[in-house]
């Protein structure tokens, strides 16, 4: 399944020399004619579909190269140009000796202000959902990637498997071409995860794709993995219900809190699991809220397996929940797991002294999680 990717045309600030990231810049005279040239040799390919960055530079290259192509244009958010924070505006060579123009330098602390930058990782990770999204949903279509250098760059990382390297941005409506079928080891590499990598990945996700649907079947494959976690004296008291369908799904998502707020239509997960304990099999109480953690880090650790994401709630409107579901009196509900496909990235970092936030979302979208440091964690003999 072949796939192609497209720069945007020439813009002023690409003249200057000056980094654009996500700041909103419209293609110059040259680069309007760029995307006619690049129009008058598109047609052969067989596109039927143009995903474009909601940037106007790439929008408006993709509207010209459709005059021709005639297919429908999504924009896609996840195709935008990486964020440079506070260098945007700046010119390239006046970074260049403030910082190594290495990809993953911006990355590093210490290197000034990287907090406004938006990880590499990030970039990586939004891109490469769109992509395993776009092989998914799209298999008969031949789609088009209208979009810009460093975000061509984490595509061409996912086509060929690694990191992306700091190799030469493409140039102004530079086509490149790719095969899904290059990459039969995608599958494998997400479940060659080592557990290490599976925890890290697991973040806590409060925005989901609606439109990707989860069934039972998939839900009963993530409890099946509770199944065999730990109990105390193995009685096995823990109860799940599950819910799939969207009106429901949708139902609880409004007795759910995340973070400050509720949820808010449009990005609610797909599922949730709610884990119950059933106090006619156990109950003592103080082996209840241990458990419901073990089985609740073992499903989102299946989820995470299966590329999913998902959130553990224990602020909710508990009698409207156990109303909604019918609940009975030996019920007892512990926590809520909301699961889907994660569309906001998250990156971990080392908590330093001073930190204000250990969780914040920063300008480009992307909520950092800072942990305190293993040595932090493991006390010495006092
Ligand atoms: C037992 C438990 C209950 C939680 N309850 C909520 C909640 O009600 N709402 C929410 O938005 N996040 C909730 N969280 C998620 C935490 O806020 C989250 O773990 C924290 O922000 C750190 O992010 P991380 O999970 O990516 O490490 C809960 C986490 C745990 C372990």
């Amino acid at each position: 399944m072949k796939l192609f990717a497209i720069r945007h045309g020439q813009t002023d600030w690409n003249v200057a020399g000056r980094m654009q990231g996500c700041t909103d810049i419209e293609l110059n005279e040259t680069g309007l004619a760029q995307a006619e040239a690049a129009a008058q040799t598109i047609g052969g390919h067989g596109i039927s579909l143009i995903i474009s960055s909601p940037l106007s530079r790439a929008r408006k290259t993709a509207e010209i190269l459709n005059r021709v192509l005639n297919c429908p244009i999504i924009v896609d958010d996840a195709l935008r140009e990486r964020g440079f924070g506070i260098y945007e505006g700046m010119l390239i060579s006046e970074i260049r000796g403030m910082v190594k123009m290495d990809p993953e330098y911006f990355d590093k602390p210490g290197s000034p202000d990287s907090r406004s930058v938006e990880p590499m990782e990030a970039l990586q990770e939004r891109v490469s959902r769109l992509l395993d999204d776009i092989r998914v949903r799209y298999p008969d279509e031949t789609v088009l990637l209208v979009t810009h250098g460093g975000t061509m760059r984490a595509i061409s990382s996912y086509f060929r498997g690694d990191k992306a390297s700091a190799e030469a941005v493409a140039g102004n409506c530079q086509l490149t071409e790719f095969d899904f079928d290059d990459i039969p080891q995608t599958e494998k590499k997400e479940n060659t995860m080592t557990l290490k990598e599976l925890v890290i990945k697991s973040r806590s996700c409060r925005a989901y794709d609606e439109s990707y649907r989860m069934t039972e079947q998939d839900l009963r494959e993530l409890i099946e993995l509770a199944r065999f976690a730990p109990t105390s004296g193995n009685q096995q008291a823990l109860k799940f219900y599950i819910s799939w369908e969207k009106d429901e799904v949708d139902a609880i998502a409004k007795c759910t809190h995340w973070g400050k707020d509720k949820p808010y239509p449009g990005i609610n997960p797909s599922a949730f699991v709610l884990i119950i304990q059933d106090t006619e099999i156990d109950r003592r109480e103080w082996s209840w809220w241990r458990e419901a953690g073990i089985a609740a880090q073992t499903i989102l650790l299946g989820a995470a397996e299966k590329g999913l994401n998902g959130l553990m709630i224990g602020s909710y409107d508990n009698g409207p929940l156990r109303e909604l579901v019918g609940l009975k009196e030996n019920h007892k509900l512990l926590l809520v797991l909301a699961i889907g496909k994660g569309t906001e990235s998250a990156v971990v970092e080392d908590l330093q002294p001073g930190d204000e936030k250990s969780v914040y979302r920063d300008e480009n979208g992307v909520t950092h999680v800072k942990k305190r440091t293993l040595d932090e964690l493991i006390l010495k003999r006092a």
